[in-house]
């Protein structure tokens, strides 16, 4: 008897395998996912500015010249967060800027950069935001002014400024090519870098070129105004805030480098640095 047992045994081991390897897969989808959310530097919107804060559980007040908008609560709690939704709810807001009843949600969520993040990358975040635990914390009603506070105006400004779809996500095409990815698709850096125009879309003839965020300044981060920084300069500015100078990044950069480019991959962080110094950038 005891004999037969044992000869089962390699048996019972492998049924116990093939059930646990799909959970085996989705860990490694859920720590991918955690990555290119810092990359994508979720957090910073997506928490309340206090300590002890729920990660993810929204809250976090981002002020803007058309009114104050509020991160949303994006854990999976059915009522309060994004639990009830599908794998299809999540693309289609990251993909098309679209809300699972069919409203738009306002550019101050940005989606004309997250537009650009691969099928397989979008897998990997919702992977991700499934994974956290969901939290009762209510969302906050947007605070915005007349006319900016009508969803339906977004479809207009996204005929002017949005053109959805994924970009390449670099990997195997060198580091300028994986570079351009993380800071354009994750790292929505033209989001504060790049000025806007009166109707607060990015202005595509001035990529990076500096601007204003609450009347506090932006700096250029184009080629030519980083030229005066090396390599190494420029990496140590992004992993640890510290600038040539022996200063520290200030204001909404530090918390960039806090929760984003200083969580980065050496070899990410290699390419955008690459990328960020290429003349032919733009
Ligand atoms: C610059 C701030 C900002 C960043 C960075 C940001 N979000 Fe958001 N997000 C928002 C705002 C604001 C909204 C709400 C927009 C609205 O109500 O129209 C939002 C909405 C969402 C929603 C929809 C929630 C709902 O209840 O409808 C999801 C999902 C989401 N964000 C996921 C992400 C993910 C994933 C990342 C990182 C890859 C991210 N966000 C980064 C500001 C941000
Ligand atoms: C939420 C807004 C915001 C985002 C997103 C952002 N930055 Fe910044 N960045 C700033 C601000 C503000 C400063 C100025 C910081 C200071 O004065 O200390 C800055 C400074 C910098 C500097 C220093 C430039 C100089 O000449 O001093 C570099 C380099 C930089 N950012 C790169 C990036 C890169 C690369 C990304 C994308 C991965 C990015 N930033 C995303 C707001 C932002």
């Amino acid at each position: 008897m005891t004999v037969r047992v044992a000869a089962l045994l390699p048996l019972v081991a492998l049924l116990a395998w093939l059930a646990a390897a799909p959970g085996q897969a989705r860990a490694q989808d859920v720590a991918r996912g955690e990555y290119l959310a810092q990359a994508g530097g979720c957090l910073g919107c997506h928490v309340e500015a206090r300590e002890g804060a729920t990660p993810f559980a929204g809250g976090r007040a981002l002020k803007s010249p058309f009114g104050t908008f509020h991160g949303p609560n994006i854990t999976p709690h059915p009522e309060a967060g994004i639990g009830r939704w599908t794998e299809a709810d999540f693309r289609r807001a990251m993909r098309e800027g679209i809300r699972p009843d069919g409203a738009r949600y306002f550019p101050a969520f940005p989606y004309v950069a997250f537009t650009r993040i691969g099928d397989a990358d979008l897998r990997d975040l919702w992977a991700y935001l499934r994974s956290l635990p969901p939290s009762p914390q209510r969302n906050r009603p947007h605070d915005l002014s007349f006319p900016y506070n009508i969803r339906f105006g977004v479809a207009f400004w996204n005929f002017l400024h949005f053109t959805p779809g994924p970009m390449p996500d670099g990997k195997g095409q060198g580091p300028e090519a994986r570079g351009r990815y993380l800071a354009e698709a994750l790292g929505h850096c033209g989001e504060c870098h790049t000025p806007r125009d009166w109707t607060g879309g990015l202005r595509r003839d001035a990529t990076y070129a500096g601007s204003t965020m609450n009347g506090a300044k932006v700096p250029a981060i184009t080629p030519e105004r980083l030229a005066r920084w090396s390599a190494g300069d420029l990496s140590e500015f992004l992993s640890s805030g510290m600038t040539p100078d022996g200063d520290f990044a200030g204001g909404e950069m530090a918390e960039v480098i806090r929760n984003s480019t200083g969580k980065l991959a050496a070899e990410d962080l290699a390419a955008l640095v690459a990328y960020l110094r290429a003349p032919a950038r733009r």
